[in-house]
This record gives C-alpha cells, sequence and structure tokens, in this order.
C-alpha cells in the first residue's frame, strides 16, 4: 500500500506531514516516474506535472529541513555527489552540497583551482575521470553555455546544470517557483517582473521558461542593451521603462548586472544605472500592493537593488530564495536518484 497520502499537492497537508525516505520515494515513484529526462540541464526539460511535482516533493523537504535537528533521509545513502565549479558559487555549490548530504549520500566537492584543470585537463578530461569513480550524479557549473550538456553525452552518472554561461540554471528556477508558491499560494495567475540585465542572464533564461509553464505571466523590463532581441519571441511582454515594467506585478525578481560578461559599454555607468534600473522604494511602489522582492545573488547593493528594499523582510524574498535552494536541490537529486535506482528497491 502506498505510505503517500495522496495525489494533493504536499503543502496543502504539510504541516502534518512527516516527510521521510519512504513518503518521498513513494511520491517520486506516483508523480515523478519517469522524471522527465536522465539529467537536469534546462528548466525546459521539465513539464508542467512534474514542476508541480518537484515543487512539492521540495515544499516537504523545506519543511523538513526547519526542524531544529533535521534527521538525515537515506534516499542517497551510499551515493556519492561531485560538485564540479567552474565558476565560483556560494549559494548553489554549498546548498548542493548540503542537499546531498540531507539525503545520506556522501558529497566531493572539487576544488577546480587547486585540481588537474591547473595543468591543462581539459573538461572533458576532467569530467570522465570523476566519473570513473562512479559517481551517481554530476553537479556542473561552467562558463560555457552547453557544457553541461556536454558532459551529460560523456559520463553514466546523470548531470545536474549548476549553471552554464548565459544558458539555464535550472534550480535557481525550481528555488525561486518554490519561494513564489509558498509566498502567494500558487504561481498560476501571477504577473512577474524579471527586471535587469537579461541579456546575460541564465537565472533569466530558466525563469522565464518554467514560470511561463506553471502558469503565470512573465515581464522583462530593463534597458534596449540589456534586452536580448529574441526576447519577443520568448511569450513575455517586454519594457523599457521601470514605471511601466512594474505597474501592479505581484513579483519583483531583480537580476545581477553581470559586468564580467559584458563586451563593451552597455551601460553609460553604475550610478547612473541604479538611478534609472535600480530597485528602491520609490520604483517598488509602482509594483501591487503586497509585490514581493526576488534576487538570486550575489546582490550588487546600489546598482540593481537598494539595500533598503533588500533587507526589509516584509517585501523580499531573498534570504528565502536561499533557504529554498536547499530543499530543491532535495528535490532534484532524489528524483533523479530514484529514476537511476528506483526499480532497484
Ligand atoms: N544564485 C547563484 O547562483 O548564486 P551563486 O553564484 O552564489 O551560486
Amino acid at each position: 500500500m502506498s505510505r503517500s497520502l495522496s495525489l494533493k499537492p504536499l503543502r496543502f497537508y504539510s504541516a502534518a506531514l512527516m516527510i521521510d525516505s519512504a513518503v518521498a520515494a513513494d511520491l517520486i515513484a506516483e508523480r515523478l516516474t519517469p522524471f522527465p529526462t536522465d539529467h537536469f540541464l534546462s528548466a525546459t526539460d521539465l513539464n508542467p506535472p512534474a514542476a508541480h511535482a518537484l515543487l512539492d516533493l521540495a515544499d516537504a523537504f523545506a519543511e523538513h529541513n526547519r526542524a531544529p535537528s533535521p534527521r538525515p533521509l537515506d534516499l542517497m545513502a551510499g551515493r556519492t555527489v561531485v560538485n564540479l565549479f567552474f565558476e565560483n558559487s556560494t549559494r548553489t555549490s554549498s546548498s548542493f552540497e548540503i542537499a546531498a548530504k540531507r539525503l545520506g549520500a556522501d558529497v566531493v566537492t572539487m576544488p577546480v583551482q587547486a585540481s588537474s584543470v591547473a595543468k591543462g585537463e581539459t573538461l572533458i578530461d576532467t569530467a570522465v575521470t570523476l566519473n570513473a569513480m562512479a559517481p551517481e550524479i554530476l553537479v556542473v557549473r561552467h562558463g560555457a553555455s552547453g557544457a553541461a550538456h556536454l558532459l551529460s553525452q560523456k559520463v553514466g552518472c546523470a548531470v545536474v546544470n549548476a549553471g552554464d554561461g548565459r544558458h539555464q540554471h535550472p534550480t535557481q528556477a525550481l528555488l525561486d517557483a518554490l519561494t513564489i508558491r509558498r509566498a502567494f499560494g500558487e504561481i498560476g495567475g501571477l504577473t512577474v517582473a524579471i527586471c535587469g540585465d537579461v541579456a546575460h542572464s541564465r537565472v533569466a533564461r530558466s525563469n522565464i521558461a518554467l514560470l511561463s509553464m506553471l502558469g503565470a505571466r512573465v515581464r522583462l523590463v530593463g534597458p534596449s542593451t540589456l534586452i536580448p532581441s529574441a526576447a519577443a519571441r520568448w511569450g513575455c511582454d517586454v519594457f523599457h521603462h521601470m514605471r511601466e515594467g512594474l505597474a501592479g506585478v505581484d513579483v519583483v525578481m531583480m537580476l545581477r548586472l553581470q559586468l564580467e560578461r559584458m563586451e563593451g559599454a552597455l551601460i553609460p555607468s553604475t550610478r547612473e544605472y541604479f538611478r534609472f534600473w535600480g530597485l528602491d522604494r520609490e520604483k517598488l511602489a509602482w509594483a501591487a500592493p503586497g509585490a514581493k522582492v526576488m534576487h538570486p545573488g550575489p546582490m550588487n547593493r546600489g546598482v540593481e537593488i537598494d539595500s533598503d528594499v533588500a533587507d526589509d523582510l516584509s517585501v523580499s524574498l531573498i534570504q528565502q530564495q536561499v533557504e529554498m535552494g536547499v530543499a530543491a536541490r532535495m528535490a532534484v537529486l532524489a528524483a533523479l536518484t530514484e529514476r537511476r535506482h528506483g526499480g532497484d528497491r
């Protein structure tokens, strides 16, 4: 007999639900089997039922994680997760590590700068070498768009894209969707404005795909130099003035100005950028009453967002985004592991 309570979204009874490995495995078996892909490379790998089920599972993990001493689960006991980050990270790297440990996995976080990459070993050789040690999942961040997809074709383990160039950051989109759903109850029908440097943002591309899939209206707001011309085909409304773009929105998602990815001067100065595009109290007042503020981090305070707004917990969901990162990544790691081994039991 199934140990999960029903196919209803877990959030409706999450206060009463004590998630354990068996309940999580049942939910995955009932609603995430088969998981749409062998790897998690893009938000577009999901479909609406899988996205809702992943969010329900992550929601239950989020409640579990709030216990004073969360009991370790054993969904990944005896399995190994390797974090391979060729770009810097605070949130993503550490939350994948915590998530894997909460599921009972062994975790290796490769110090890329101190690895044989520094002697010239290639990306593929590095991944193939690590794959020979039989990890379950390789979590990869790389500056080149398509890097995670390339590695997924070279290794036998599952690959999770932790950010590839300006292409995709699918677990960020999942944690953002979880944060929004917990704040508003549901995502369908909300209007979300993604503001700023869309051109260089994998976070924007992943969120556009997932939030649209879940029924939100997505707006892109920014200077024409930072909104790609292809955006017209992404199914979003595009605005080049903050007042119009923020008018009546439920969620204002600010993006980091990615100066390191810019070729040439796309903005006059960071000071002028803040004046026109930085989120402060005055601009936030153009959004709907009760609107919430998000930012994937790391923030450039005083450039794309004012500290006064970012640190106001009555409007800012930024710390909750970080918290939900662990739960969302637990859901992805558990679902991929079940896809690979669910039939073993
Ligand atoms: N949001 C995000 O990807 O942050 P990190 O670069 O710190 O991982």
